[in-house]
């Protein structure tokens, strides 16, 4: 890896590790086992995509990715809860998540639920009470909070999930499959770049551009996840593979096989690329992690 990426992104999660763990409540504190449940999913080892985003985001329009980290931290317990729920059994029903146990199979389904439904509501705890609002402007962060509320709700990753069940075991067509793309992966990536930018202090324009070129990454991160489980390593990914097409998933390559795909892949890579090169040099960070987002092994 590129040694500029390696130190961003080893930096960033030591700080996102640090923010959580100052965020989520200690296992002491009762109720003890749902605490317990959120930090052990939160902390299994996930790769931090998307707060690495929110950051090299605003670190590219100018702020200091410390400036962030609220929101970094929020968007990493709306990604755990929302891969908590998406192993239970009435949907993806897995038992292997971050190369460990899923929540379910350690605390039980109800606990796994309610386990999820505390981290996404302790994101808009955390969103709300933005350290930094001193130097960030209440408007802006109250664009933030409903940006991401829309992105993870019934129009955005929900949106996703839902159509992703729907249409297990269907036809599905490639306007379809754009969908549950955009929606169940792209809308969290997405916002994890326009809001690190937005709170940076990005202008209207600077944010659109960031949009088209999340909406890629978030297209590229899921065509690659789908291309790792029809093709990938379950030790290095820790969790299950080839299921999608057991289960009868509707993704592009079930659909279109993996050579397309893969095409695809760096066809949308480039489209990224170009669609930040208004950023000049101070893009560097964003180009290398979509490339590392279409090339990563896990
Ligand atoms: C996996 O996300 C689920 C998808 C949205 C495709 P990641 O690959 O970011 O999972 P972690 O956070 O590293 O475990
Ligand atoms: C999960 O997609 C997307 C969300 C949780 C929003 P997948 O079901 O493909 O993710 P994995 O393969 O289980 O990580
Ligand atoms: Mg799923
Ligand atoms: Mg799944
Ligand atoms: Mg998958």
């Amino acid at each position: 890896m590129d040694p500029l990426l390696d130190r961003f992104i080893s930096e960033s999660r030591l700080m996102v590790d640090e923010a959580l763990d100052r965020y989520i409540p200690s296992p002491e504190i009762e109720p003890r086992v749902l605490h317990e449940a959120m930090r052990y999913s939160l902390f299994a080892g996930g790769k931090r995509v998307r707060p690495i985003l929110a950051m090299a985001a605003a670190d590219m329009i100018g702020a200091d990715k410390f400036c962030v980290i609220p929101l970094a931290a929020a968007l990493e317990c709306i990604h755990t809860y929302s891969l908590i729920h998406d192993d239970l059994p009435p949907m993806d029903d897995d038992d292997l998540r971050r190369g460990k146990l899923t929540s379910h199979k350690v605390f039980g389904e109800s606990t796994a639920i309610l386990a999820g439904d505390a981290l996404l509501t302790v994101a808009f705890e955390i969103l709300s009470g933005f350290e930094t609002s001193r130097i960030i402007p209440s408007h802006t962060i109250v664009e933030v909070i409903r940006d991401v509320a829309v992105a993870c709700g019934s129009r955005g990753l929900i949106a996703g999930q839902i159509m992703d069940m729907i249409y297990e075991g269907e036809a599905a067509d490639d306007s379809i499959i754009e969908k549950i793309m955009l929606n169940k992966t792209g809308a969290l990536i997405r916002a994890s770049v326009t809001n690190g930018a937005r709170l940076a202090g990005a202008n209207r324009k600077e944010i659109d551009i960031l949009f088209q070129f999340g909406e890629k990454l978030g297209k590229i991160f899921q065509i690659k996840d789908d291309l790792l489980d029809l093709e990938g390593d379950a030790t290095k990914l820790g969790k299950a593979v080839r299921k999608d097409d057991k289960r009868g998933k509707a993704t592009y390559p079930s659909v279109h096989g993996p050579d397309r795909s893969k095409k695809l892949v760096m066809s949308l890579l480039a489209e990224a690329n170009k669609m930040i090169e208004p950023f000049g040099k101070k893009a560097q960070i964003l180009i290398l992690l979509a490339e590392y987002v279409s090339q990563r092994v896990n």
